[in-house]
């Protein structure tokens, strides 16, 4: 079948062994076929208006591509002490600007939250939401996902271990589904 929506992924942390992006690689095999993804590189250099001309870094040119050519954003992010880490706000800045050119403009999104703790990045994932509603970006309200205890989601594999997590997530992805056909004309 051919994907009919575009889904930007976008993780919040850098790290190679990342629980977050584990948790993104299996959101996407649990997603309907009709959705197809691409993962956005995060590492960028801090946002300075300054650069945002002649000195444009490449990979800022690359990072706001990628999200102009996408459908839907689909975030999976941790909590950092209890806010977004500063490579997710920074990319968030990035495609924001020049002023008035913003990529995310009615972009609809879906927020995924991890953590090796029991709040599952509640903070991470509602400070997010704030960011998007100045971003005119209409965030997928339920159902909600904030996945604590992230540290023992995965089998060996890097599969979801537990059905009922599985199951979860399952129809999380076919709410936003439905979520990016509500926001998206075809
Ligand atoms: C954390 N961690 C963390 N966890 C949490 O639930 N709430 C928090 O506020 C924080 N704060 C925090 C700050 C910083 C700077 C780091 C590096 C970590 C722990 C965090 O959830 C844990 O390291 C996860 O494993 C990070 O996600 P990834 O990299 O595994 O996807």
């Amino acid at each position: 079948m051919t994907a009919k929506f575009n889904v930007a992924v976008l993780v919040g942390s850098l790290r190679k062994d990342s629980f977050n992006l584990r948790l993104a690689r299996a959101l996407t095999n649990l997603a309907p076929e009709e959705l197809a993804f691409n993962f956005v590189n995060m590492d960028l250099p801090l946002y300075n208006p300054d650069r945002d001309g002649d000195a444009l870094p490449e990979s800022w040119r690359q990072f706001r591509d990628g999200i102009r050519a996408a459908d839907a954003i689909l975030f999976v992010t941790p909590e950092y002490n209890r806010s977004i880490p500063a490579s997710l706000k920074n990319a968030l800045d990035v495609g924001s600007r020049p002023m008035g050119k913003s990529v995310w403009n009615g972009k609809p999104a879906a927020i995924v939250s991890g953590s090796p703790g029991g709040i599952g990045g509640f903070g991470a994932n509602h400070i997010l939401r704030q960011s998007l509603v100045f971003l005119n970006m209409p965030a997928m309200q339920q159902p909600e996902a904030y996945i604590g205890g992230i540290a023992d989601l995965f089998d060996a594999n890097g599969n979801i271990a537990r059905t009922d997590s599985k199951t979860f997530l399952t129809s999380f992805m076919s709410a936003f589904d439905a979520w990016i056909a509500r926001h998206v004309d075809r």
